[in-house]
């Protein structure tokens, strides 16, 4: 465990002129979660005694954004360098605490190369992350000295020719003890190409007061992609979604393409699922074990049981489904939606607010909203309950081993009694008794000698 206090502090401030956008860069999502949001779902669990970010360009869109967190905003007003932006958090970090470097536009660091990097600081005033690339261009290089210790950082425009050969590059991340980091920056100018105040300097200066210098490499190169551009977002989106998917597929699950799976949020499976192409979970999705999830299904915060099987697109949201429920194909079932074990919604039924106890079906073109629906009871097809009055939502009980023939409207509220029948095309608006058939549409006529209208016969020009 790291002695010191931790210190976490996000530079944020730059504008993303290369996204060519309204929004600030971090506020663009991979996985539809911001930039930022990633970058502090990491930094949250490192579990720092403080996180202070820096905002310039966007504040207001960012800082709203992200009200709820615990957060230490800094506002950088002119975007004078990296330098000049850590300098303005360190106000609110005290002497003897280490601070992390992180940045708002790397969204894929990752806890087990920050922890290092992080303990390094236990015996080192400054720790390094760097990486070697077979293409550094762009990117600060590393200088070491003959027994390799670290000198500096020379940024590639400041570069010689020599140094623009080395590969050892800055990925920006480092961790300093707070008291020194204050000294070396209040060393720093903006003598350089950019005509910034480069954090990177801090490293000679360090150098120059006889530091040692640590250098960490990250677990994998795909963590230090800093996004300036939209192809550069697709590219960290697709490598973020490749990660989830070989993260289900080592848990057990099958996916018929890893390729085409979205997952926005975190998805949990039991073994032997099979997840077919096309598929999008957001938010929070539990997946029990030998489920079978069809082609272009959405799925949302919900749960759903071992053996379910969930037919082609299928749109499920704040759901909870027991075991072998059977959904789809083009069901939607909407927030509230509880279904037993064994029940089955087909093609085109929405649910809403609506529970199903075990066995139960609904299996064609029918609306329930705002409803119970007892054991083993069917539900026929273009069934409606009517649950809205153009003011106030009611409630539909409809009991045990009912049988709702094809399109009724069940007008709530209203209480069908178990093992109640009602005539396919009723409207019914009152309770029915338990055991009764109701039946609530005009007797069939037939009339004599009716005839059907004819055209008239063309007439001749
Ligand atoms: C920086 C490093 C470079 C490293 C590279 C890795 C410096 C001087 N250089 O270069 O060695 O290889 O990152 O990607 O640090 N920012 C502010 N306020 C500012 C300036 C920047 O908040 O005044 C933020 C930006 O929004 C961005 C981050 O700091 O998130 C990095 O700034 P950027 O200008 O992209 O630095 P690079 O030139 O990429
Ligand atoms: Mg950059």
């Amino acid at each position: 465990m790291p002695t010191s206090e931790l210190h976490i502090v996000i530079l944020a401030a730059g504008k993303g002129t290369r996204m060519r956008s309204s929004l600030p860069k971090v506020m663009h999502e991979v996985a539809g979660t911001p930039l930022l949001g990633h970058v502090l779902d990491t930094a949250i669990s490192l579990q720092p005694a403080a996180i202070h970010v820096v905002v310039g360009h966007g504040r207001e869109q960012i800082t709203e954004r992200f009200s709820h967190a615990s957060i230490n905003w800094v506002e950088q007003t002119e975007q004078l360098g990296t330098g000049h932006a850590v300098q303005q958090a360190l106000p609110g970090v005290p002497d003897d605490a280490d601070v992390l470097v992180l940045y708002g536009d790397v969204p894929l660091i990752s806890v087990a190369t920050l922890t290092p990097l992080i303990e390094a600081c236990d015996s080192f005033p400054l720790a390094l992350l760097t990486a070697s690339l077979t293409n550094p261009s762009g990117l600060g290089r590393i200088t070491r000295d003959d027994s390799n210790e670290v000198t500096g950082i020379v940024e590639h425009k400041d570069a010689s020719a020599a140094q623009l050969a080395i590969n050892e590059i800055n990925t920006g991340f480092l961790c300093a003890h707070a008291k020194a980091l204050r000294g070396w920056l209040d060393k720093i100018d903006n003598n350089n190409a950019q005509g910034e105040y480069y954090l990177t300097d801090i490293v000679a200066a360090a150098h120059a007061a006889g530091e040692p210098i640590a250098a960490h490499q990250p677990q994998n190169n795909d963590e230090i992609i800093g996004i300036n551009s939209r192809q550069q977002l697709s590219e960290v989106e697709r490598l973020y979604q490749t990660h989830q998917a070989n993260h289900l597929m080592a848990s057990g699950v099958t996916l018929i393409d890893p390729a085409r799976i979205d997952v926005r949020g975190s998805v949990s499976a039991g073994q032997d699922s099979i997840i077919d192409v096309n598929c999008v979970f957001v938010g929070d999705v539990k997946i029990g074990s030998n489920v079978q999830i069809g082609p272009n299904c959405v799925i949302r915060d919900s749960e759903i049981g071992d053996h379910c099987i969930i037919h082609p697109n299928t749109v499920i949201e704040q759901a909870v489904l027991g075991q072998r429920v059977n959904a789809g194909p083009f069901a939607r079932l909407r927030p509230g939606t509880e279904l037993e074990d064994e029940v089955r919604i087909g093609n085109f039924v929405e649910t809403k607010n609506a529970k199903f106890a075990k066995g139960s079906k609904a299996n064609h073109l029918t609306y329930v909203g705002d409803a119970s629906v007892g054991e083993k009871t069917n539900i026929g097809a273009g069934v409606i309950t009517c649950n809205y009055d153009g003011a106030n939502k009611h409630q539909t009980t409809i009991g045990e081993n009912v049988f709702v023939g094809s399109d009724c409207q069940l007008v709530a509220p209203v209480v069908i009694g178990d093992g109640a029948t009602i005539g396919a095309g009723s409207t019914i608006t009152s309770d029915v008794a338990p055991g009764q058939l109701a039946i609530s549409r005009s007797r069939q006529r037939e009339i004599d000698g009716w005839q059907r209208p004819v055209k008239p016969a063309p007439r001749d020009k």
